[in-house]
């Protein structure tokens, strides 16, 4: 038998996006993910709990780090190893007292850091996907609105352990600004249903994170189900943020 030793990194972990038409590529906006199911970061790990982009810790210089040391070297790789690969790569960074370390790399975007990147763009995306799919990214950008955009995942009672379905969510219909994004949910007679664990994801945006935090949880506070639960600490470590 054999024993696998790995380097312990002890960090803040980042998402990072990365848009490829095989040769060139455009970097999206950051995300936070926050994995665990209770606040604080306690509790067992989920598919994600909520998300924040920007992420304040991830200044110019240490992007140029991740660009330089770990997003164009990928993308030589694959072409060295003549992977045609067109579309996103999402690379898990650990942020180690300002040196970015690769946890995992994903032919994906992240969920729910989509729900927080997506309302941050600006430029026409299917633009940009049908350049990435057609190798004609050369030369594009992206632009992205200055807002931050904080998502709160809203899951069933019990997740990521066993949950009951087909709860009635009430508060759909109201007035906010907020995007309510649909994942586990089902419609009956004309009624919104509960239909699996993360059932929705409330992203909401703002000039500040202190806002956009605001924004989000006053839509999610709108929203009920029996045993509905969701952290009610997205964002909060970003607040202070001193590294
Ligand atoms: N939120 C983490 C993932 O999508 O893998």
């Amino acid at each position: 038998s054999k024993v696998l030793i790995e380097e312990f990194l002890n960090g803040i972990e980042l998402s990072v996006f990365v848009l490829t038409d095989g040769k060139d590529y455009v970097l999206l906006p950051e995300a936070k993910d926050y994995k665990r199911i209770g606040d604080g970061d306690t509790g067992p790990n989920t598919g994600g709990m909520g998300a924040v982009s920007p992420v304040v810790f991830a200044d110019q210089a240490f992007m140029a780090k991740i660009e330089d040391q770990v997003v164009r070297p990928t993308i030589e790789g694959l072409k060295r190893e003549k992977i045609d690969y067109k579309g996103f790569i999402f690379v898990g960074i650990m942020n180690v007292g300002g040196n970015p370390f690769v946890i995992e790399y994903n032919a994906r975007m992240g969920d729910p850091e989509t729900q927080a990147v997506m309302p941050r763009i600006k430029s026409d995306f299917v633009e940009l996907l049908s350049a990435s799919a057609s190798g004609e990214l050369g030369g594009k950008t992206l632009e992205v609105h200055d807002d931050y955009a904080v998502t709160v995942a809203l899951v069933s009672g019990g997740y990521p352990g066993e949950y009951e379905t087909g709860k009635v969510i009430h508060g759909l219909q109201q007035q906010t600004e907020s995007i309510i994004f649909h994942a586990g949910s089902s419609t009956h007679n004309n009624e919104v249903l509960t239909h699996g664990g993360r059932v929705l994801a409330v992203s909401g945006k703002g000039h500040t994170l202190e806002q956009a935090r605001a924004h989000a949880y006053k839509t999610v506070s709108g929203i009920s189900w029996d045993g509905l639960y969701y952290r009610k600490d997205i964002g909060q470590d970003l607040l202070n943020y001193k590294g």
